[in-house]
């Protein structure tokens, strides 16, 4: 098994020397603009990890690799016109620097290429694993849009939405490097539920830096999900602890649609600190974590192979990035 940094150098040598074609240069460059922006590139090197662990091959890997991250890209790209983002990875978001259209064609003009490298593995179990996990991202993204417009969503619903719309990408990421190494349908399925659970403690980790995050690190603007309303388990955890004058006050919030950033995000943000929802959160990301090591556990792999997957799941649930 190789470092983090190893992966991470093939993957971005294979990102950076996608051949787009020069015209037209209004759909291209901001696919090239967005590519080279970066990221933390998590799924793609999971890929690679999980194919190396298992024995496969890491040419073929490779496709598999810079398809998923081609795909997450995609999904961002929209997500951003979704959300009303302005900011990603520190730089003006595609749709702000050029516009919505860009956005959406650009954006499926990723997809398209993604799914061309993810069939360039020759490989059908990947192509099918794909397929099936980018309709259930639609469909988290969906239920986010829904649970915008409602306050009586639950941690149980919260939970299945972010399963869909983050964690199975991350399931998808390792159990096609797995596929790729011609794995058993038990390591498969272990490698699958680790990245599941790994997505779940991702997502809960993304929505507090939202809040508490640095913008410098983070590379977003801080209270988007506040702005949106967004039932992150933050707010519905709180929306159920508050009682009287908070209850008020986050009812409050949620329904005055004139507020502006400067007063509500720090508004918002006070009331968790009283309800104690980040202690909350901590505490899942934590067993999620637990839930990922387990599964990574049960997969017919090295010690060695293991702790690397289990050091980059510690670090993911800890990270400020
Ligand atoms: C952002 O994903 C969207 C979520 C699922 C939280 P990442 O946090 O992996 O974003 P990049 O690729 O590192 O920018
Ligand atoms: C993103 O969730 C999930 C997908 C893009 C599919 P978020 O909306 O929380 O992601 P960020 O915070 O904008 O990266
Ligand atoms: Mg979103
Ligand atoms: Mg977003
Ligand atoms: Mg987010």
């Amino acid at each position: 098994m190789n470092s983090f940094q190893e992966y991470l150098d093939t993957v971005n040598r294979a990102i950076s020397t996608i051949p787009y074609p020069e015209q037209p240069s209004q759909l291209y460059e901001p696919i090239a603009y967005h590519m080279a922006l970066g990221g933390k590139r998590v799924r793609p090197v999971l890929t690679l990890m999980a194919c190396d662990a298992l024995g496969g091959d890491l040419l073929v890997a490779l496709d598999a690799a810079v398809g998923i991250e081609m795909f997450h890209n995609f999904t961002l790209l929209h997500d951003d016109v979704m959300d009303n983002a302005d900011v990603r990875r520190g730089k003006p978001t595609v749709h702000r620097r050029w516009n919505d259209n860009t956005a959406i064609l650009s954006g499926d003009t990723m997809l398209t290429i993604a799914t061309q490298y993810i069939a360039g593995t020759g490989n059908w179990q990947v192509m099918d694993l794909y397929n099936k996990t980018a309709i259930e991202i639609y469909e988290g993204q969906q239920w986010d849009m829904d649970f915008e417009q409602r306050n009586d969503v639950t941690v149980d619903e919260y939970i299945n939405m972010i399963r869909l719309k983050t964690s199975v990408l991350l399931g998808c990421a390792l159990k096609a490097g797995a596929l790729i190494a011609k794995a058993s349908d038990a390591d498969c399925a272990h490698i699958y539920d680790a990245g599941v659970n790994m997505g779940l403690a991702f997502q809960l980790m993304d929505d507090m830096l939202d809040v508490w995050g640095d913008p410098k690190t983070f590379g977003k603007e801080i209270g988007g999900d506040i702005m949106n309303n967004k039932k992150t388990f933050l707010l519905i955890n709180a929306m159920q602890l508050a009682k009287g004058d908070d209850a008020d006050e986050l009812r409050h919030w949620l329904n005055d649609p004139y507020t502006t950033r400067e007063d509500k995000v720090p508004a918002v943000t006070a009331i968790y600190e009283r309800l104690g929802v980040r202690q909350l959160a901590q505490d899942a990301i934590a067993r999620y974590n637990e839930l990922a090591i387990a599964s990574f556990n049960q997969v017919k792999m090295s010690d060695e192979d293991k702790q690397a997957f289990i050091s980059l799941a510690n670090k993911l649930a800890g990270r400020n990035y």
